[in-house]
């Protein structure tokens, strides 16, 4: 099997946890983003990085594209942990444009990409994160209740709480997709 480290950013942990089981399955390190050295990457074959979603972007992913000159001999792998459900295409479409955008074409056309599910506890977000998140239930709390997506009433549902779709099993595809390079 190829050598692989795996690099996150995590504010919550959800990330961090999925990048520890992900490192776990392939037996090599993880490391979080803001204290990784690249020379510490260079010795790796495969590098998957995790980044959470906040407000539709994956935090740090940039990482990819500011050393792509070190990573482009690499074999690349993205996973992002957000909220939104990965099995609804229309959501990962918006994941993916954002990717594109911030990874542009050379980065992107080299990466595979996953999407995980991740977890919320609304009671530990900070002031900033609370309003973020009170804006965007807003809108949804007005909809008629008929016109609102499963996803959208679970939101509601779940709204002020801690809620959790973390599944290890998840992390499969992504640990064969690296085995099998
Ligand atoms: C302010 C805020 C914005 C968020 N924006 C999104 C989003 O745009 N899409 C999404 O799927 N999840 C979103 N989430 C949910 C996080 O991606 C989810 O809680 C994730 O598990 C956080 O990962 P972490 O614990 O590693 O930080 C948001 C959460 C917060 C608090």
């Amino acid at each position: 099997m190829l050598n692989a480290v795996v690099i996150y950013e995590s504010k919550h942990g959800a990330t961090r946890q999925y990048a520890q089981w992900i490192a776990e399955d392939l037996q090599c390190r993880f490391v979080e983003r803001k204290t990784v050295d690249i020379n510490d990457v260079k010795t790796a074959d495969v590098v998957v990085y995790g980044g959470a979603i906040y407000a539709g972007g994956v935090s740090g992913v940039s990482f990819l594209r500011k050393n792509f000159q070190v990573l482009k001999s690499k074999h690349l792998v993205v996973f992002t942990c957000g909220l939104s459900n990965p099995a609804d295409s229309q959501n990962t479409d918006h994941i993916r444009e954002r990717l594109a955008n911030t990874l542009t074409t050379p980065v992107m056309g080299q990466t595979k990409i996953f999407h995980l599910r991740g977890a919320i506890d609304y009671r530990r977000l900070n002031m900033v994160q609370k309003v973020m998140m009170a804006m965007v239930v807003r809108p949804v709390k007005k909809k008629d209740p008929a016109s609102r997506t499963a996803e959208e009433q679970q939101m509601l549902d779940t709204y002020g709480n801690a809620v959790s779709f973390m599944d290890r099993a998840s992390v499969a595809p992504l640990v064969e997709y690296v085995r099998s390079l």
